[in-house]
């Protein structure tokens, strides 16, 4: 069985968590998109751990973990992450793969991703990791995959430094080299997690364009650039938080226009740790945007839901969701395309009532106070797909299962 999980928000809805829970009935998870400017977090009894390049699911110590065709790699950070790793005694040596079809970031993509953002007008807040470039290059075909590392007639157009960072970094990769599409017909009969990274509105296409990173990661992503054809997904899992936040620039409709001290909008930053894992940005944070996830459930095709963050609403007496848009006095029911159209989006908010209490020690879906339910409730009903994982807290056992995602139906 194959299963993606995807962000079905701007990125950060705890990606990592989920697909680090899952993990333990699945023998490979690949990552299908991305590189260095994701930041994944699992939390297993204290210990935190940030992953940013290595799949979530490397912590059980026999899963192989894939970086699969769709990501770019850059491999300094790839092998810091590693030794971080290591120190923390987890041992990835022979289980972490990376697909031969990846690309690789390289210095001057860095250096190229700061000056690109330095020329823009309304900069797009990039993570500064030469992602953009690195896509870009791809798409020109001027990129560097894996398998070209040993090739020189690939690498003869690229400059002095990028070359000598190849010279010391290819003998230490060439054995993690896959050809990913063979690899997974092999083990074809094992569970398999497709991890996505950044969200489905920071999808180069279905995103909020051009505030979007440049990868695929849309639920088609896993199947383009993931090593498997689009028939072989058994199910799309779209995370999203109770509310949603967003890192870097372009359009949020539900933003909180208050971020002063004491303003929702730090309650929430602070209770749920809203800081950019990457950077350390603090995150701009709204309340849940039902127009956007519901756009992006039908853009990916997600079948089923996964809550987080619920925990964070704990103490609130109400708060509110956005159930449709005003669009400069008109009534808009569909994310808009255009990004004036969204900077003009003014949300319409439903008001629901809070529970008051600690929801961090529930594990079955019936121990959630009423008002916890119906809010899950209206969701369901307002995006047509059912949820079925909550997560009320960071850590790994803080988690819901209404429904097995593995299960078939
Ligand atoms: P990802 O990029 O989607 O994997 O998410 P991040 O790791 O960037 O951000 C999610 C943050 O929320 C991390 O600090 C997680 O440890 C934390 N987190 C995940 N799920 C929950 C939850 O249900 N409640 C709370 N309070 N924190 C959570
Ligand atoms: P995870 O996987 C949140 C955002 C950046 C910026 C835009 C483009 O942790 O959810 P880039 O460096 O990719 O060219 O930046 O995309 N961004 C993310 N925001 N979570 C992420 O990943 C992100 N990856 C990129 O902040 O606005
Ligand atoms: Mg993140």
């Amino acid at each position: 069985m194959n299963i993606v999980v995807m962000g079905a928000q701007w990125g950060d809805e705890g990606k990592g968590k989920i697909v680090d829970y899952l993990a333990a009935d699945a023998g490979i998870i690949v990552r299908f998109s991305g590189g260095a400017n994701a930041g994944h977090t699992i939390v297993i009894g204290g210990e935190r751990y940030a992953l940013h390049l290595v799949p979530s699911g490397i912590l059980y110590p026999d899963k192989t973990v894939l970086l699969g065709s769709g990501m770019v790699i850059d491999p300094e950070a790839l092998f810091s992450e590693l030794a971080g790793l290591e120190a923390k005694g987890i041992d990835w040596k022979g289980r972490v793969l990376v697909s031969d079809r990846a690309h690789i970031v390289l210095p001057s993509y860095r250096r190229l991703d700061k000056e690109a953002e330095a020329r823009r007008k309304k900069p797009i807040g990039t993570t500064g990791r030469g992602i953009g470039v690195a896509y870009a290059l791809k798409a020109s075909r001027d990129g560097v995959r894996l398998a070209d590392l040993g090739d020189p007639s690939r690498l003869e157009n690229l400059e002095a430094e990028d070359r000598a960072f190849i010279e010391a970094w290819r003998e230490r990769l060439a054995p993690m080299s896959v050809d990913l599409v063979s690899y997974l017909r092999a083990h074809r009969n094992l569970y398999s997690l497709f991890e996505g990274a950044q969200g489905a509105l920071l999808d180069i296409d279905t995103g909020s364009y051009p505030f979007v990173s440049s990868g695929m990661s849309c639920s088609a992503g896993a199947a383009a650039q993931g090593g498997i054809g689009p028939r072989r997904i058994d199910r799309v899992l779209g995370v999203f938080k109770a509310y949603t936040t967003r890192v870097g620039n372009g359009p949020f409709p539900t933003e909180f226009a208050d971020d002063s001290p004491g303003s929702l909008s730090q309650y929430i930053r602070e209770t749920g740790n809203e800081y950019g894992v990457t950077t350390g940005r603090p995150r701009r944070c709204g309340y849940l945007d039902l127009v956007a996830l519901r756009y992006a459930c039908a853009a990916n095709s997600i079948d089923r839901l996964v809550l987080t963050h619920l925990d964070v609403y704990d103490e609130l007496e109400s708060f509110e969701a956005c159930v449709a848009y005003r669009v400069r006095g008109r009534l808009a029911e569909d994310f808009p395309t255009a990004v004036r159209d969204l900077e003009d989006a003014e949300p319409v908010l439903r008001t629901f009532k809070g529970w008051k209490r600690s929801i961090a020690a529930c594990r079955e879906y019936d121990e959630l106070p009423r008002e916890a339910r119906d809010y899950v409730a209206f969701i369901e009903e307002y995006v047509e797909t059912p949820v079925s994982v909550v997560s009320v807290g960071s850590d790994r056992t803080q988690t819901i299962v209404r429904e097995s995602p593995w299960t078939r139906s």
